[in-house]
């Protein structure tokens, strides 16, 4: 609505309600408080305030006219605020902010402030024209919200504490299983069986390793297949006494739910462990690669360089071979396993990525 269309409308309204001006009207009936100040008068008094303004205040109309509005401020309003709302009226610009103000009783009030100059056609500074909200409603639920918060990241915060607690213990009494089955091993003579348990002793470290991660990592929902790849190849190798087995390692940072993490480390315990068994038997030296890449899916590829898998295969009936197929099932995980170009034996997991998340990180 141009100037025009607004004297208009006042001299129309004016036909139709007679005397009354309808803009003093609305401004008189309105919720939304308000206020014109002088500032061509001592200290930039109030000159007009609406009864909406009383109300929000609690102060009656003689009390505030006459008075500059820094009456409404008090010992927690915000200095920075206030420095704000003074240099906007020195600079004769426009400004909204939040301040806390204080009424008659002496409650307090956030008050949206919409602070505006109006200048002649001139351009010499008329009054300024205030329009104010109480919005302290919205400053509550803000601190409602930040409370519920604070309280919510401390459940959590415990929840994460009692987690780890039980993975510390669980990995605790692995480690004790893991000294009694080679306490008891010492004294079975028959070595096929002896091999057989000590088999199991690997088997409850790898379970052992999983828990000692979960226990360090930060999540307790997620966790890091590359970090666990790079514990169990150091405790393998390490324990198979090996110096002459070399180790690279390609691994992407590879994110899993919690709740995946014991099959997938057992699955990746039996492959490792086959080839220290199997591809490096005697003393024939080589090397384990292992890669970790995340497209759509999860692929880890390990890779030696060893005495290649037997012609006929892989036995079937072997416990390792069924409990690989178990675990990938519960991965719904796929395996593959080929010869490698090097004479050697590749297998290949792929696994849904699902909601893993990737960081790109390579190790050496
Ligand atoms: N990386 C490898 N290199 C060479 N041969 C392998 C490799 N992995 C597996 N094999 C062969 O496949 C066979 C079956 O492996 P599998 O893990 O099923 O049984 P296992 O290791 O012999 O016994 P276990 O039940 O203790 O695992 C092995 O006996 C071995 O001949
Ligand atoms: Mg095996």
């Amino acid at each position: 609505m141009g100037n025009g269309d607004v004297s208009h409308f006042a001299d129309r309204t004016r036909t139709e309600f007679g005397e009354i001006d309808p803009f003093s009207a609305i401004i008189r009936t309105t919720q939304l408080p308000m206020i014109v100040t002088d500032p061509r008068r001592h200290d930039n008094p109030i000159v007009f305030a609406n009864p909406a303004f009383l109300r929000m205040t609690g102060y009656e109309r003689f009390e505030v006219t006459g008075r500059n509005c820094r009456f409404l401020q008090g010992p927690d309003t915000c200095p920075k605020a206030v420095a704000r709302v003074r240099e906007a009226i020195r600079a004769e610009r426009a400004v909204e902010i939040d301040l806390l103000n204080y009424r008659k009783d002496g409650t307090t009030f956030y008050n949206a402030l919409h602070l505006n100059p109006v200048h002649a056609k001139t351009g010499e500074l008329q009054f300024f024209f205030a329009a104010q909200l109480d919005v302290t409603e919205r400053y509550r639920l803000v601190r409602e919200r930040e409370t519920a918060n604070a309280a919510l990241r401390e459940a959590l915060a415990v929840k994460t504490t009692l987690i780890h607690e039980i993975d510390h213990r669980v990995k605790n009494n692995l480690q004790m299983i893991a000294a009694m089955i080679v306490l008891q091993s010492q004294r079975i003579a028959d070595p096929a069986t002896r091999a057989s348990m000590m088999d199991t002793l690997q088997r409850v470290e790898a379970l052992s390793t999983v828990h000692r991660r979960l226990h360090q990592s930060e999540s307790v929902s997620r966790y890091d297949v590359a970090d666990f790849v790079r514990d169990l190849i150091g405790d393998l190798v390490g324990a198979s006494g090996r110096d002459d087995i070399a180790v690279r390692l390609d691994l992407v940072a590879v994110v899993i739910p919690a709740e995946k993490s014991v099959a997938l480390a057992l699955l990746l315990n039996e492959i490792v462990t086959n080839i220290l068994k199997h591809a490096f038997a005697g003393d024939r030296p080589g090397t384990i690669a292992i890669r970790i890449a995340r497209d759509d899916e999860i692929r880890i590829v390990v890779e030696d360089d060893g005495v290649g898998m037997p012609e006929d295969g892989a036995a079937k009936d072997s416990f390792g071979q069924s409990l690989m197929r178990t675990l990938a099932r519960q991965l719904g995980a796929r395996l593959a396993v080929e010869r490698a170009s090097n004479s050697g034996t590749r297998v290949i997991l792929t696994m849904p990525a699902e909601a893993s998340t990737t960081v790109s990180v390579r190790s050496p």
